[in-house]
């Protein structure tokens, strides 16, 4: 089992991108997480768009397709999603006519760190119209939050607390299983 991880961050020391990579060292086993952020993504523009899809998005767009998940690692902006990935997921979205091979019935789970008190919460839920618009299958069966991350976070992408880092690998494992569902209704 492959799944996307994409961290919504720029920067260099993202606390989104150590959160990505805490998770996807526990993964279950036989699950990997490929991690990727979006550097390399324009502020979309449709005059862009018709010139060619930009590398970086093509590039995102078909890991996505190919994998069997996406967990997508969002930092909160003013209480909402921030602009930089709800960019590239926009830019992802392109053509409309991608949208099915792209995201369509792919399972999503949502996670994300802050340095605040409130762990990513009113992001997360503030993602859910655009996974709807998007026929993703985002997985209700877990919640993590990460509050006060610059301190539950080590520079080595693992978890400082014990606890934190436990409710994380359930997290991935209970996302996996649900995977592991979606796709054995597929085939059915
Ligand atoms: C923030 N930050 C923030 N944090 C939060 O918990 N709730 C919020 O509403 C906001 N709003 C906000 C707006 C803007 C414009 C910025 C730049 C930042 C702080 C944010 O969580 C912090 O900068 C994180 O470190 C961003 O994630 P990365 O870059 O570390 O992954």
């Amino acid at each position: 089992m492959r799944i996307l991880g994409i961290a919504g961050s720029l920067r260099k020391a993202s606390l989104n991108r150590q959160l990505l990579s805490a998770l996807a060292s526990l993964a279950p086993e036989g699950c990997e997480v490929e991690q990727r952020d979006i550097s390399g993504i324009p502020v979309y523009d449709q005059d862009l768009e018709d010139e060619g899809m930009p590398t970086a998005v093509e590039s995102l767009k078909e890991a996505c397709a190919q994998s069997d998940g996406l967990l997508l690692v969002s930092p909160e902006y003013n209480q909402g999603v921030p602009g930089p990935l709800k960019n590239a997921i926009d830019w992802m979205s392109r053509p409309p006519a991608d949208i099915g091979r792209v995201f369509r019935g792919r399972p999503v789970a949502i996670t994300g760190a802050t340095p605040g008190p409130n762990g990513t919460r009113a992001a997360q839920y503030a993602w859910l119209p655009t996974f709807r618009g998007l026929g993703l299958q985002l997985w209700f069966g877990g919640q993590l939050y990460v509050p006060g991350a610059t301190n539950a976070l080590g520079d080595s992408g693992r978890f400082n607390d014990e606890k934190l880092e436990e409710r994380a690998r359930q997290f991935m494992s209970g996302f996996a299983d649900f995977i592991r569902v979606q796709s054995v209704g597929q085939v059915q």
